[in-house]
């Protein structure tokens, strides 16, 4: 990238990485991520290829060439009403440890949410190693997940889903049916959040080498053909045989049905003390399931999607809005990055069946109800956080509790948010 714009005054540059560039990129974010040594030439074999063609970026500290990085692949994201508007999933974000604190990142970020927005893309998405690092660039909280641990063997109540057949199938089948069935489970959702996986993000998934951790991979089968599918390693927790924990890595599925199958399959697998589940759906009804609703503990709830809003009205106008037709609210959203965000933006539920609210189109000027800046329109855009929350704890302003409420309707999404794919 030659954008003079993105020169720094410490004579940094940011630029779009060549392909013969993207490994030293790669360990350049390990090292930053503290991972162990960079990898082999049988593991980059496959990890280059989640690398989506000119969308790394680096940026050098003269002398070195390259200080830190920053990469992006092209997705969608699931918005209430179940549209889909255009995503960078932004991943592999690091700076050189001996080189932070210098606005290296800020230069990184700065340049890509620029080119999303070039791109077309409505949205950017990632996940957080630390809470303070996004803020300050739009990102809010858009969704969160729960951590659940199970005592295996727990008993299911009579009365709940029974679920069909669940199956063990192995890597290179996994490589050949779960694509598909993600895509078809996706396309019949209406819970906000999830996202198009692409073919780097499964040969990630599924093709790397194995590691000393047992791995084990379940689909489920309903009525109507295949409806869910899970993904696990196992690792020994004590000292005793048998004590082991199974740890879910990916599961997804269709109905409640194969939701309880796919559970009922995994307590009732040998030689385990417990399954653990990290950031599942905060209304994912597991405790519900069981005779023992004290045999599922949460043991945490994390922050997962974090959000940037790219192009607000085109994020506002794809989404559906809850509540009854009624006098349209008037938000004002700041955003020091994009101008065209910046403004009055006119939201309603239109009709009954909120589909066809006023057409957002470029911001206003003039009397506001509600106010926000884009990070805290991220938060509750999804339907993670309710705007009388965000009012509550400063996100928000507002001066009249009736345009709070009003808001609270017109934001209320009927599932709780969550997006289930880690990148
Ligand atoms: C997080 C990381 C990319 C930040 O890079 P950086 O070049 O130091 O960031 P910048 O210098 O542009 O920082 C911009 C601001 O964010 C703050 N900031 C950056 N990282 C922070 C962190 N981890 N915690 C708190 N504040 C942080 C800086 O203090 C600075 O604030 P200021 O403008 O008020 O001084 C870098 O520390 C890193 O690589 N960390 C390890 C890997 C990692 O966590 N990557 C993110 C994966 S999601």
């Amino acid at each position: 990238m030659t954008d003079p714009r993105s020169a720094g005054r410490l004579g940094h540059e940011v630029r779009v990485l060549e392909p013969d560039e993207l490994r030293a990129a790669h360990a350049l974010f390990g090292a930053a991520l503290h991972a162990a040594g960079p990898v082999d030439d049988e593991r980059w074999a496959v990890t280059r290829t989640s690398y989506a063609p000119g969308r790394t970026l680096g940026v050098n500290l003269p002398p070195d060439t390259l200080a830190g990085t920053a990469t992006s692949f092209g997705s969608e994201l699931v918005v209430p009403g179940g549209r889909r508007v255009p995503m960078a999933a932004v991943t592999r974000v690091g700076v050189r440890a001996d080189r932070t604190r210098r606005g290296l990142l800020t230069a990184l970020m700065r340049a890509q949410l620029r080119e999303a927005a070039d791109r077309g893309e409505v949205t950017a998405t990632l996940r957080a190693s630390e809470a303070r690092i996004y803020g300050r660039f739009g990102y809010g909280v858009a969704s969160r997940g729960r951590t659940l641990r199970v005592d295996a063997g727990a008993r299911f109540r009579t009365g709940t889903p029974a679920g069909g057949a669940v199956r063990l199938i192995d890597p290179d089948e996994a490589a050949t049916v779960l694509p598909p069935l993600y895509t078809r489970i996706l396309g019949d959702t209406t819970r906000p959040g999830p996202i198009v996986r692409d073919a780097g993000w499964w040969a990630l998934s599924l093709r790397r080498p194995r590691t000393d951790a047992a791995r084990g991979i379940a689909v489920h089968t309903g009525p109507d053909g295949d409806d869910g599918f899970v993904t696990w390693t196992v690792r020994q927790e004590g000292t005793e045989f048998g004590e082991n924990v199974l740890e879910i890595a990916d599961l997804h599925a269709a109905t409640p049905q194969a939701t309880s199958g796919l559970w009922r399959f995994l307590l009732g697998i040998d030689l385990l003390r417990h399954v653990s589940a990290p950031l599942r759906p905060l209304d994912e009804p597991v405790d519900l399931l069981l005779e023992d609703p004290r045999a599922c503990r949460t043991t945490g709830i994390d922050d997962e999607t974090w959000l940037r809003l790219l192009d607000v009205p085109a994020a506002l106008a794809a989404r559906t809005w809850g509540g009854t037709a009624g006098e349209p609210l008037r938000l004002r959203v700041h955003d020091a990055v994009f101008p065209a965000n910046d403004g009055v933006h006119v939201i309603g539920a239109g009709d009954r069946d909120g589909t066809n609210g006023p057409a957002p189109g470029a911001p206003g000027d003039g009397p506001a109800d509600l106010e926000c800046d884009v990070a805290g329109l991220a938060m509750a855009y999804l339907g993670d956080r309710r705007p009388s929350e965000l009012v509550a704890s400063g996100w928000w302003t507002a001066s009249d509790r009736a345009d709070v409420a009003r808001a609270d309707n017109l934001f209320a999404t009927a599932e709780v948010p969550w997006c289930g794919t880690f990148f």
